[in-house]
Order: structure tokens, then C-alpha cells, then sequence
């Protein structure tokens, strides 16, 4: 398959159209929009605590403030109903709702409670996802997800969260992205909690898929309609597919970002490969009998989220490979002759064609939803206050297109969540980097849906993704 991508979206394209059941949405996460870190009984989390470590954080941000959406979800439900989304995900802070992981806070519910209520008078449905990151610091004093009583914890407090918003939720994710949570949390010390340890991260990983497994069995026994989880999963291509030296070093990748959560969750077992590549670091002892089991218990829909993929390389320093996460693990990525964004990631739509079709050959019978997708620009806001974003708008328009190519190929492929909404606290990268449809000044807190965000308006009215003609 070919990787070239247009320069502009739609330029000699079709237009295209999505069936009417096709579902719309954006997202967020908690610490990246909410603020009020010290509101309501709320208690640091991992990400108060790792923002403050100098240099972790671009500018040594931090989500004290952020878009200040816990105070301002009126007005941020307003701008989604003039999105015309469906669907909005978000997630739920855990130190809000058992702050240091201890008893329940009916002041902290109290905030998701009200928000649930908003978006449904507004006819938007909610998707709330439990863990976007944000550890209870009191849990991680503890040992963290490298502990198996996280696991635990996590499950009491997906079952507090869930009496009290149930009635009303129908869509339950537990993790956004476990390979983040492991493995740049725990391997590569880029992400909260700041821990480099190759052995952790997969310790890390075993105890958010249990947490995973123990909270999806409790809450399908409480009721919840549709339960899943998001991962991040990379296309991993090798460099030079020639190379048997990169095609393993693909396979890796794979295994470690891949099939390390697929596997488990859908056959109950670890690949044979990742436990031969890892087995020097002597991480298994974690896994417990049924614990594959408790992991595997069914789920109605998986989350992807898709940004790029990878070109992988077994060859390191030759001025085109960066530093890589996988542990245990001597890969690199390379950087391809495809456009970047302002994060430096290749756009490259087409892999989300071909990982939408692998996982529905793979798992025939399981929904899937793009959960998120979007890109990170240098926006300008013009003299007269608009800001015109016709690289963001691009991107989302062509990688709608390879949802699009994936569904006509079979692929059952149920929704799609830009994001984000807002401009908010990209992890490491602070507030330098902006992924909103809607441009949010921090001093005033203003919000300005731009460009990108009244074209998505239309996309989601018409379904509708119109070619070059209709774009500009
Ligand atoms: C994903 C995260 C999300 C956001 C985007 C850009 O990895 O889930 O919170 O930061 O990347």
C-alpha cells in the first residue's frame, strides 16, 4: 500500500459519505482540561506531582489551571451542541472520586454527576473513560500500577463511579492507552510516574490489564451496557522490508505495543514472542493463576486510538533513528518522507486503513470506534480573532477517508471522536502544543472554535466529508 499523503485534504478527491448511524464525537481527558487540582476534596494525582519535577514538562507546565473546564463545562457542553456531536468522551479523575484512592468523595461525583446531566439535556451521550493517567500520587507512594493492589483499588473505584453515574452512562471504557501508562510511565520516565525501569513497565502493563479485566467483570454484573478499552495501537512497518533485521525488529514493535494488550484481552494469553523477548527481565512472576482469565472477560467495543504508525529499524545511529521506549527491545523508529506535525508525527492515514482492517480480520465479531485522532499545528489567531487551521482540517478530513476506505472494505467501524475538542495540556509537551478544534487563550480562558471545528460542525450534520470543492 502506498504512504503518500495530499498536501491538503480532499485535493482531487471525492466526496465521501458515512451512514446515518455512523457516530460523531470529541474527546478529553480530566487532568488535561479540568484544573481545580485542589477543589472538592480532590488530591494530587501522578501528573501534579511529575509536572512539578523540573524539566519533565515543557515550560514546567502544569494542569493546575488548564482550560479551568471544572468550572467552565457549561459553557465547553454549549460549544460541543454546536459541534452537532453525538458523542462526547471524556474521562473521570480518580483522585476526585477516592482521593488517595481511599473512601468515596460525593463532592467530587458531584462534578461528573452534573456534567452527565448537561450533555444529556443537550442530546449528547457520554463515553466516559476511568483511567486517562491519573494515579492517586497516595496509590503510586504505594508502589503503583507495578503493584497488584492498584489493580484492586481500581476496581472498587470503577465500582464507585459506575453506582453513581450508571443510570445514566451506557458506554464504560476502563484505560485510555495503557502502553502509555507502562511504558512511558514506568520504562521510559517520560510520562508520570517518571520510573525507568524496563521490568516495571510490563509489571505496570500486567496490573492495568487486570485492573481492566476485575472492573469490566464488575461492572457487567452491575448492569453497564457497552464495556471496553482504548489502546494505541502503531502500524509497525520495517524500514527496509528486506532486512530480516528490521522485520524482526517490526515484530518487536508489535509485540510490545500491540499484541501485548490485544492478546490478553482477546485470547487470554501473552505472546509466545513478547515472553521470549522479554524473559531477561523476569517480569512474569506478576502474573498470577486466572489472571489471563479475569483479563480476557468479554467486551462489547475497542477504543482505537491512531495518530501514526512506525517504521521500525535493528539499525541505530545513522542519523535518521530516534530513541524508542520498548524495553527490552534494541528497535528504533526511522523517520519516513511523509509530512510531520507540529509533534514531529508522520501523518499517515493510510495505517489507520490497514489497522482497522487487521484488527477486524483478527476479531471479526468486535465493534471498533476511532477514539481519538487529530493533530497537533502552530495555530495563528489572525488580527481579526479566527483561527484558520487548514493542516488540522486536512488531516481529520484524509483520515477520515481511511476510516472510511476500511469500513467499505468490511471493517466494522462504528465512530469516530476528533481530537480534541479544546486546546489542553498535552502531557510532557505542556501548552506548546495545540490539538483543539476549538482555540482556547489560557490568560482569559477564551474559547474560539476555529476553522477546523466548523467544517467538523458540517461533517457531523451531513456526514459528509466533501472533496477538494467543498473544502476551503
Ligand atoms: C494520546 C492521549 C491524549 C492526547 C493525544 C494527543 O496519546 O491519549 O491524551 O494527549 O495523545
Amino acid at each position: 500500500m502506498t504512504t503518500t499523503v495530499p498536501a491538503r485534504a480532499g485535493s482531487g478527491q471525492e466526496s465521501i459519505r458515512f451512514p446515518s448511524d455512523f457516530r460523531w464525537g470529541v474527546a478529553t481527558a480530566a487532568y488535561q482540561i479540568e484544573g481545580a487540582v485542589a477543589e472538592d476534596g480532590r488530591t494530587p494525582s501522578i501528573w501534579d506531582t511529575f509536572s512539578r519535577v523540573p524539566g519533565a514538562v515543557v515550560n514546567g507546565d502544569t494542569g493546575d489551571q488548564a482550560c479551568d473546564h471544572y468550572h467552565r463545562s457549561d459553557d465547553d457542553v454549549a460549544l460541543m451542541a454546536d459541534l452537532g456531536v453525538g458523542w462526547y468522551r471524556f474521562s473521570v479523575a480518580w483522585p476526585r472520586v477516592r482521593p488517595d484512592g481511599g473512601p468515596a468523595n460525593p463532592a467530587g461525583l458531584a462534578f461528573y454527576d452534573r456534567l452527565v446531566d448537561q450533555l444529556l439535556a443537550r442530546g449528547i451521550e457520554p463515553w466516559l473513560t476511568l483511567y486517562h493517567w491519573d494515579l492517586p500520587q497516595a496509590l503510586e507512594d504505594a508502589g503503583g500500577w507495578t503493584q497488584r493492589d492498584t489493580a484492586e483499588r481500581f476496581a472498587e473505584y470503577a465500582v464507585t463511579t459506575h453506582d453513581a453515574l450508571g443510570d445514566r452512562v451506557s458506554v464504560w471504557s476502563t484505560h485510555n492507552e495503557p502502553w502509555c501508562a507502562a511504558f512511558l510511565g514506568y520504562s521510559a520516565g517520560v510520562h508520570a510516574p517518571g520510573r525507568r525501569d524496563g521490568a516495571d513497565g510490563l509489571r505496570a502493563a500486567h496490573h492495568l490489564l487486570l485492573g481492566h479485566g476485575l472492573a469490566t467483570t464488575e461492572l457487567r454484573a452491575r448492569g453497564a451496557d457497552t464495556l471496553g478499552i482504548t489502546l494505541n495501537l502503531t502500524v509497525a512497518d520495517p524500514a527496509d522490508p528486506d532486512d530480516p533485521a528490521d522485520v524482526d525488529a517490526a515484530r518487536r514493535v508489535d509485540a510490545l505495543q500491540n499484541r501485548v494488550f490485544l492478546d490478553p484481552i482477546t485470547r487470554a494469553e501473552y505472546p509466545q514472542d513478547l515472553l521470549d523477548d522479554t524473559e531477561h527481565l523476569g517480569w512474569t512472576d506478576v502474573v498470577l493463576d486466572g489472571d489471563l482469565e479475569t483479563i480476557a472477560a468479554p467486551i462489547d467495543v475497542l477504543g482505537v486510538n491512531y495518530y501514526h504508525g512506525d517504521s521500525v529499524t535493528a539499525r541505530f545511529g545513522d542519523g535518521r533513528t530516534g530513541s524508542s521506549p520498548f524495553v527490552g527491545s534494541q528497535v528504533s523508529t526511522t523517520i519516513r518522507d511523509l509530512p510531520l506535525t507540529a509533534m514531529g508525527w508522520e501523518v499517515q492515514p493510510e495505517g489507520l486503513t490497514r489497522l482497522l482492517l487487521r484488527l477486524h480480520e483478527e476479531h471479526p465479531d468486535l465493534p471498533l470506534v476511532v477514539t481519538e485522532n487529530g493533530a497537533a499545528y502552530d495555530d495563528v489567531v489572525g488580527p481579526d480573532g479566527t483561527v484558520d487551521d487548514p493542516d488540522r482540517l486536512a488531516y481529520i478530513a484524509d483520515h477520515l477517508r481511511a476510516v472510511h476506505a476500511a469500513r467499505a472494505a468490511g471493517a466494522d467501524v462504528r465512530g469516530y471522536f476528533a481530537w480534541s475538542l479544546l486546546d489542553n495540556f498535552e502531557w510532557a509537551e505542556g501548552y506548546a502544543r495545540r490539538f483543539g478544534l476549538v482555540h482556547v487563550d489560557y490568560a482569559s480562558q477564551r474559547r474560539t472554535p476555529k476553522a477546523s471545528a466548523r467544517w467538523y460542525a458540517e461533517v457531523c450534520r451531513t456526514g459528509i466529508v466533501p472533496g477538494t470543492e467543498g473544502l476551503r
